[in-house]
């Protein structure tokens, strides 16, 4: 059921707009208060989805209510209807700029009353819609780097465990065969197969690291981050640096493997786009969170206040931002042509 709340000093005025709204509204609940304070109460208790605002109260006026309710995130979105016998420019635009959604001067017709509220219905409507649906997606960033990492952890299980054993034990019983007897060309041939199938074992171990280095599940994020620096120094021939912090970080498995493959993305970035020859990535913890750095000395890029992560036109740094937005952290980008690329992200933990 739909909530309408009115707040006002004056007991004669409130009465008026109880009667009128629950004429005009028979589907929403009307609630009352006769002061801000206890209506900003009943605003974080309740969510109504439109507020009726008089401005001129004891003790708290609607100007301040209206910005405690527009500056906290459990009631921001809810449109504020100003109303006061004040029928001054200034005033209104006071009202409009701390953040209230309409204003209204005493006294109004019931028609008019009823024409702005529904207008604020449609409004919350269609942002309850909205942020539902950004909260869904949010959450399925999260739920879809998980369902990746078991998909990945499963590809690497049979990858370990079924071909890596098929070409293990071909290899020695190729290696078992006597040699006596045999022509020069076959010893050749054999000897060729035996390195095949060394370098397919190989093969299939980096793989097998790649897509699911085990590492992170038996030693944790840190040793996962140092093999992945080697990795790249080894492949790369780029120079890395670590700084973290030896006490222990205690993770949930959901949790290492979100950041890991961020650093992991963010690693990837570096390699792909900045041409740095240093990287340096920086993990700190606190009790709240986890603060990860991934700092290059490369070209940089540029990213201009206000330009969105979706307008770079890739999909790395906009998915980090949106797993990072569920959990409630942020992502930090101070980057600059010629200047390299410093990210930070903060995970609450
Ligand atoms: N470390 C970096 N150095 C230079 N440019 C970068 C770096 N990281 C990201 N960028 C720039 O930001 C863009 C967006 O990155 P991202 O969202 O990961 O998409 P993608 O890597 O698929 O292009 C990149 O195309 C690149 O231009
Ligand atoms: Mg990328």
């Amino acid at each position: 059921m739909k909530k309408i709340l009115a707040i006002d000093d004056n007991p004669a005025n409130l009465q008026l707009i109880f009667a009128i709204l629950n004429a005009d509204f028979p589907d929403c609940q009307v609630l009352l208060s006769q002061s801000g304070s206890e209506g900003i109460e009943i605003a974080k208790r309740e969510s109504p989805d439109t507020i009726l605002l008089d401005i001129l109260m004891p003790g708290m006026d609607g100007f301040e209510v209206c910005d405690i309710l527009k500056r906290d995130i459990f009631t921001q979105h809810i449109p504020i209807i100003m109303v006061s016998a004040m029928n001054d420019s200034s005033i209104r635009i006071k009202g409009l700029n701390t953040g209230a959604d309409a204003y209204m001067s005493r006294p109004f017709k019931r028609e008019e009353l009823k024409a702005q509220i529904n207008v604020m219905l449609r409004i919350k409507f269609a942002e309850d819609r909205l942020r539902n649906r950004n909260e869904k997606l949010k959450n399925l960033y999260f739920e879809l780097t998980i369902a990746e990492e078991k998909e990945r952890r499963k590809i690497a299980e049979y990858l370990h465990d079924g071909l890596g054993q098929t070409i293990s034990i071909a290899s020695i019983k190729l290696s078992s065969i006597a040699r006596g007897e045999l022509s020069p060309a076959v010893k050749k041939t054999l000897d060729e197969s035996a390195e095949l199938l060394r370098n397919a074992i190989n093969e299939s171990r980096t793989l097998v690291y790649d897509l699911s280095p085990p590492i992170l599940y038996e030693l944790g994020l840190i040793a996962a981050i140092k093999w992945k620096l080697d990795q790249i120094e080894k492949k790369i021939g780029v120079i890395t640096e670590f700084r973290f912090e030896e006490n222990s970080i205690a993770l949930k498995t959901d949790m290492k493997i979100l950041i890991f493959r961020m650093i992991c993305e963010l690693l990837n970035n570096t390699i792909k786009h900045a041409g740095a020859n240093l990287i340096t990535v920086e993990i700190r913890k606190n009790a709240q969170s986890i603060t990860v750095k991934v700092i290059d000395n490369g070209k940089g890029f540029d990213l201009r206040q206000g330009k969105a992560l979706s307008e770079l036109g890739g999909f790395g740094l906009f998915s980090i931002n949106e797993r990072l937005d569920a959990l409630q952290g942020s992502m930090e980008i101070d980057s600059e042509p010629t200047k390299g690329t410093r990210i930070t992200l903060t995970v609450p933990i």
